[in-house]
């Protein structure tokens, strides 16, 4: 090479093993071996080594464009339609005719009116005339109110094991073709490396701390290796203040992309070579980089959340490393343990890495600088090399050398409660040299750390690197971390809960006149027009309402006759789902794997939000299932010809068990991530992403409830879990108090992430700006569980900088459904408040969103206190 005039061996070096004490660790084999150091020598104008941040290069893609319009048009086209997200109570249809309260002239969307309805007051009297049927079930106790105690529960025990209903038709024909993710099984569509199968093939899969990319013959090397990137703080890009927040938070931050700080490549790699994803899993994926189609030279990397290095498994190629950021130094660091080759790697931007070798035929593969920007191990070389970012001296140092040669290669999460404790194991198959005797050294995120149990703190590292979004992560050893989540809301039902209160099972004399005044009217409303609807979304919105208005009035109100009638149609609405006779059916996709709106197959594939691709399963279908949950509570008999089709909604969102072959594990909640992701099979620069923290808990909530009503313990069990694992991570990443430390300081201010992808956090939404709406995708749906995962503290510091009367965008001031959205979510600190706005006599239904009703928000403000 002609660099390598430039370069030369420079000095010979003995580099011991820190000896600080390591706890509780096995030593690492120590060789005492003299090291070379392979450095450059020559003069260099200094100015050639000061690397850009971010590299000068348009081919990479660094930073959002400036002007944010561009940005909010690229947001839309990461697949989610710019629409809003609530249709709104179209008052013309459904209150037509009651009692005049509106004619169809007036019929407008709600949010764009300020039409003040007059509806039936408070203290007017209960209406005497009601329907002389009655529903199935008598009121009060008979509808379940506590949860059996649970002893070493079991949370992942299969929902169901047979086909899908065989009125969802099979399709084999889905849009987005499956080109890459070579998998017979199930394969999972909102998970953390779908970068590597979709489209280009060339967008970051997020491990965190690391994230992967392949080059793909692309970024300033034009290198067919995988990329590894590590984002510091200080090469971060803030967006602008927003000054309409008190503390002036930055709008968004962005972690630069593109950045290789390290590419494990081959020199045989080039545009004849091809990638292929191999066991698509839960928790990890495997890479596999061929020379060309067919051949058997490749490099596999285990893709692992959490995984402490990056590992390339190659076959029968030249090793080519190479980097983006310009290298340094490299020292050839001898043998930590037998076959086993190390080498310390500075780059320009002052990061020090270390590289293990370990080749298959345990000879010294003496890999050689070739240039400022590329290592070269031995021609025809088989065998792993590992690498790990080490932000930690000598210290870290050890911790690596302690488990080089091995690397997990799948991960599993295991789970069970007792009482109102749940534990969870997260635990990973291993593999590499000697992989019995040595530990994996993996990354654990805060919430993990914080919740660890006594026998995983002492296994903890000072190893600590940030990840992209979520605060820094901690190096941990061993192949098993358990964590304890405690407080699991084991007696949240339907009714309105607290942590102060509990479950709220019976509300005053004053609280249940307020229901019974208001109810009628809601309760007239057209169920099945506003669930025939286009949309899974919106449709499931509508059957959540009814449901829940139907709850309420029953069993909080103590009064069936009055909401006999709109039992019965809602569950002649619901029916249609469950025949497959909605405006868009659902259908099995046999390509992925999964149950789909065929709204989608049409050729737009943002139709009904993404459903089709796999978008926001656990938003849509958790509002059919906790519908369900109540429906079933109500009336048992009726679960037996619809529970099926329900379970088939959980599998689909939520599966229990990796060995469903008609469904993949838990397609939205990640279990690494202690959260779901909204983002099905799009390909996108930043990774998945998720807005609604609050929809999501409402999948936990629904799945909890559904297991309660169809006896399944091992679903409430799990739904408890995954309510207890949310409130600890949105209140780490999301929900942000004064005192969070894992987001940006200069972003704390907003309170909530707005969209958290993994690369990028940014306070908006998909559907506008308004502080309203960024903020309150994160309240609604308000019902038990919210005062849950919202902590008093949260929501104070919330209301008093953007809702209070002297705040950003005062609550009072507010128009259309998030007015409602606004209120209810302050009974969570302002019972009293609350009840009387939504008791006021000039209450103006247009402030109730489409997927809430009056009735249940004065339950849930009387539940929580007000009106007392
Ligand atoms: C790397 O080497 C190339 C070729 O000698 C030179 O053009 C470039 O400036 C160097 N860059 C750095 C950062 O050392
Ligand atoms: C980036 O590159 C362009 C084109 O080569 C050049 O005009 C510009 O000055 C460079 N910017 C920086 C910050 O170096
Ligand atoms: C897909 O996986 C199967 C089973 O592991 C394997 O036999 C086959 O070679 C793989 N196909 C490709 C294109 O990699
Ligand atoms: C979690 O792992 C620990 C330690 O390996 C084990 O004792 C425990 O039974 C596991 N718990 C679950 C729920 O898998
Ligand atoms: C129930 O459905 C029937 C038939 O569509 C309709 O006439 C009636 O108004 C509905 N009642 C309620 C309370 O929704
Ligand atoms: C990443 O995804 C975007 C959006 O589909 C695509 O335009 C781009 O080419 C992909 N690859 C890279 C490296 O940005
Ligand atoms: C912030 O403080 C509250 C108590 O006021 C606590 O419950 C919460 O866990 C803290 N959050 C973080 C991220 O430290
Ligand atoms: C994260 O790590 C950085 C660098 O080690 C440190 O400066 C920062 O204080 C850490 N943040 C937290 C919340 O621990
Ligand atoms: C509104 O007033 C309260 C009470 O005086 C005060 O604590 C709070 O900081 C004020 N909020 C804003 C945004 O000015």
């Amino acid at each position: 090479m002609a660099f390598n005039s430039a370069w030369k061996a420079a000095a010979l070096l003995t580099w011991l093993l820190a000896t600080d004490s390591v706890n509780c660790l096995p030593n690492p084999v120590i060789g005492s071996v003299a090291e070379e150091v392979l450095q450059r020598t020559a003069t260099r104008p200094t100015v050639a080594f000061e690397t850009q941040y971010p590299p000068n290069n348009s081919e990479d893609r660094i930073l959002i464009p400036e002007a944010s319009p561009v940005y909010r048009v690229a947001l839309e086209n990461e697949g989610h339609p710019s629409q809003f997200p609530f249709p709104g109570l179209d008052l013309g249809r459904f209150l037509k005719g009651v009692n005049g309260l509106l004619t169809d002239t007036e019929t407008q969307h709600p949010h764009l009116s300020s039409t003040t309805q007059r509806v039936p007051s408070v203290t007017d009297s209960v209406p005497t005339e009601a329907p002389q049927t009655a529903l199935p079930v008598s009121t009060g106790d008979q509808v379940p109110t506590g949860a059996p105690a649970m002893n070493n529960q079991d949370i992942f025990l299969p929902v169901a094991t047979e086909a899908p209903p065989a009125n969802i038709k099979r399709r084999h024909d889905h849009p987005v073709v499956n080109k890459n993710a070579n998998s017979s099984a199930p394969i999972e569509t909102n998970k953390f490396y779908a970068g590597l199968f979709l489209g280009s093939q060339t967008n970051a899969s997020f491990t965190q701390p690391y994230s992967l990319a392949w080059s793909g013959g692309g970024g300033t090397l034009k290198s067919w290796g995988v990329s590894v990137s590590h984002v510091e703080t200080n090469v971060l890009a803030f967006g602008p203040k927003n000054k309409k927040i008190p503390g002036d938070p930055i709008e968004y931050y962005i972690n630069p992309v593109g950045l290789q700080h390290i590419i494990l490549s081959a020199a045989e790699l080039d545009e004849s070579s091809v990638l292929t994803v191999e066991e698509p899993k839960a928790f990890s994926a495997h890479a596999v980089l061929k020379r060309s189609a067919g051949s058997e030279q490749s490099i596999t990397f285990p893709v692992v959340q959490g995984m402490g290095y990056v590992t390339g498994v190659y076959n029968n190629l030249q090793p080519l490393i190479e980097s983006g950021v310009f290298i340094r130094k490299v020292v050839s660091a001898g043998s930590p343990k037998p076959g086993i080759f190390k080498y310390q790697v500075v780059l320009e931007d002052d990061t020090h890495w270390v590289l293990y070798a370990t080749p298959t035929d345990d000879q010294d593969p003496k890999f050689k600088l070739a240039s400022n920007s590329s290592l070269r191990g031995p021609a025809g070389f088989s065998g792993t090399i590992q690498v790990a970012k080490n932000p930690a001296g000598k210290s870290g140092e050890k911790f690596y050398d302690n488990s080089a040669g091995v690397y997990p290669v799948a991960g599993h999460v295991t789970g069970s409660v007792t009482g109102d404790v749940g534990t969870y194991n997260l635990s990973w198959t291993k593999a590499g040299k000697q992989a019995r005797d040595s530990p994996l050294i993996m990354f654990a995120l805060p919430h993990h750390v914080q919740s660890f149990d006594r026998t995983t703190v002492g296994r903890v590292t000072d190893i600590h690197l940030r990840t992209t979004t979520k605060g820094n992560a901690t190096a941990v050893i061993g192949e098993t971390w358990t964590m304890t989540e405690a407080n699991l809301p084991i007696d949240m039902g339907f009714a309105p809960w607290s942590p102060v209160h509990g479950s709220v099972n019976a509300l005053s004399a004053t609280a249940q006149r307020a229901i019974l005044k208001v109810a009628p009217t809601e309760l007239t409303q057209d169920i099945d027009a506003q669930s025939d609807l286009n949309s899974m979304y919106y449709s499931g919105k509508a059957m959540s309402k009814f449901a829940t208005l139907i709850y309420t009035v029953t069993q909080l109100g103590n009064n069936v006759d009055i909401a006999t009638e709109a039992f019965q149609n809602l569950t002649r609405s619901f029916d249609r789902f469950v025949q497959n006779e909605q405006q868009f059916p659902l259908a099995y996709d046999t390509v992925w794997k999964g149950a789909v709106s065929t709204a989608g197959y049409a050729g737009d594939l943002n139709a009904d939000f993404g459903n089709t691709a796999y978008n926001d399963h656990h938003f849509h279908y958790g509002y059919f299932i906790q519908a369900a949950a109540i429906i079933g509570a109500l009336d048992p008999s009726w679960l037996v010809k619809n529970k099926d089709w329900v379970n088939m909604l959980v599998r689909d969102a939520g599966n229990s068990v990796e060995d469903d072959q008609y469904f993949p594990f838990s397609r939205g909640f990640d279990w690494f991530n202690g959260h779901s992701w909204a983002k099905g099979l799009f390909e996108s620069f930043d990774g998945k992403d998720q807005e609604s923290t609050s929809e999501d808990t409402m999948f936990a909530y629904a799945v909890k409830m559904w297991g309660r009503t169809t006896g399944d313990a091992s679903m409430e069990a799990r739904g408890n879990m995954m309510l207890g694992i949310l409130r600890r991570s949105l209140d780490n990443y999301f929900l942000m108090q004064d005192n969070n430390t894992n987001q940006p300081a200069e972003f704390i201010a907003n309170r909530v992430t707005g969209i958290l992808f993994e690369n990028k956090v940014d306070h908006t939404t998909y559907f506008g700006n308004n502080l309203e709406y960024v903020q309150g995708i994160h309240m609604l749906p308000l019902l038990p569980n919210a005062g849950y995962t919202r902590q008093q503290s949260f929501v104070a510091q919330e209301w008093n900088s953007m809702f209070a009367a002297n705040a950003s965008a005062p609550a009072a001031k507010v128009e259309g459904g998030w007015k409602g959205v606004l209120y209810a979510n302050l009974a969570l600190i302002d019972p009293q408040a609350a009840w009387e706005f939504f008791t006021q006599d000039d209450f103006d239904y247009s402030w109730i969103d489409g997927g809430a009703s009056r009735t249940w928000y004065l339950a849930f403000a009387a539940g929580l206190g007000g009106g007392s």
